[in-house]
């Protein structure tokens, strides 16, 4: 990653950059990392805003990356004290933004290392699945004493196999260890030149 910057900011997915750039959205429950993840790809401080404070990415948040493609910091799903009313407002907008983004390459999903699977996350992946979107997982803090001997990982990925024949590519990083950068990096690029 040569450059990056912020581009812009969007509520909604038909106000996004329609210049045809190749795109690369992070989304994954609020706090699991996703603006650290930016911040570590993109080695800037503070290019994405980051938190102790759940649900601080509300908008789609543009980054143009190396003037060529976009990644886009989505806001996250399923923290506690979220009401129904703005789930069910999340869940539209997420859909909207999903089904109608032509120039996504494949979305990054985040997912908690620390933790055993969650059923939000299975959910989520599963719904991907279902309406062919491509997708691949980034596993996130593995620097975290919970994470270290990959149990919660190789849960996820069993409970995986019960709905898919074939796993997605997933990646082990962490933000505070710089853990997973060129193994993302390379991805990123093999997907663009394909
Ligand atoms: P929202 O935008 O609120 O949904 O959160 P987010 O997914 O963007 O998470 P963010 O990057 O703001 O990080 C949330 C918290 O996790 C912060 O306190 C980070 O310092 C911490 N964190 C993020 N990545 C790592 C990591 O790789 N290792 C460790 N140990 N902590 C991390
Ligand atoms: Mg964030």
């Amino acid at each position: 990653m040569k450059t990056s910057s912020f581009h812009s900011s969007h509520a909604r997915v038909d106000q996004a950059p329609k210049d045809g750039r190749p795109e690369f959205a992070f989304i994954g429950r609020s706090n699991v990392g996703k603006s650290s993840l930016i911040n570590m790809l993109a080695q800037r401080k503070e290019l994405a805003h980051t938190s102790g404070k759940p649900g601080k990415t509300q908008l789609l948040n543009y980054y143009l990356i190396n003037d060529s493609w976009f990644l886009t910091d989505l806001p996250g799903y399923g923290y506690a004290k979220q009401s129904k009313k703005t789930r069910s407002k999340w869940e539209k907008r997420m859909e909207n933004y999903f089904l109608k983004r032509q120039t996504l390459v494949s979305a990054f999903v985040l997912i908690d290392s620390n933790v055993p699977p969650q059923e939000i996350d299975l959910e989520f992946v599963n719904w991907l699945g279902e309406h062919g979107i491509p997708f691949v997982l980034a596993f996130t803090k593995t620097d975290r004493r919970k994470a270290k001997d990959g149990a919660h990982v190789a849960a996820f990925q069993e409970r995986l196999k019960e709905y898919w024949e074939e796993l997605p590519p997933a990646f082990l990083t962490s933000a505070v260890k710089e853990i997973g950068r060129d193994e993302v990096l390379t991805y990123v690029e093999s997907a663009l030149n394909t």
